[in-house]
């Protein structure tokens, strides 16, 4: 692992410590490296109102948002559970909104990395901001 991406480990583990997960308890924990170096991260939260819940990958991205940086160089998520934690369907669209199709995503469990993905393996054909503009 190299030096960034074992702080983008340690800060998404650091965030899955702090999941609201009254009702699925499945914690995850969410980190992105983006374009000025600075790690952001974020965790899973969960609400009575079950779809109004907010995962991991959007809690971290809006804290990118809120520091004023857009563009994701890195991204590691990090879940409960013996199977890969990989974004659903609406967060790699979410990571796809600021990052290039290149763009690396890590999945570990508590211990390690398990797989990397590409984020444009894990959604492929996307439709992002380029469509708008070309
Ligand atoms: N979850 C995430 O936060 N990110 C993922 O990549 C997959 C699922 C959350 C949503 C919900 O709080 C819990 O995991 C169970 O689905």
């Amino acid at each position: 692992m190299t030096p960034e991406t074992n702080t983008l480990f340690d800060a998404a583990r650091a965030a899955q410590a702090r999941a609201y997960v009254p009702y699925s308890r499945f914690r995850v924990g969410a980190a992105i490296r983006a374009a000025n170096g600075m790690v952001y991260a974020g965790c899973n939260i969960e609400n009575a109102a079950y779809p109004v819940g907010n995962c991991a990958e959007a809690s971290a991205i809006a804290a990118m948002v809120m520091a004023g940086e857009t563009r994701i160089l890195e991204a590691l998520v990090v879940g409960d559970g013996a199977g890969l934690c990989t974004p659903c369907g609406g967060c790699r669209q979410r990571l796809r909104e600021f990052g290039a199709p290149g763009v690396k995503v890590h999945i570990a469990d508590a211990d390690r990395i398990k797989r990397t993905f590409t984020l444009d393996e894990l959604l492929p054909f996307s439709f992002g901001p380029d469509n708008l503009t070309g």
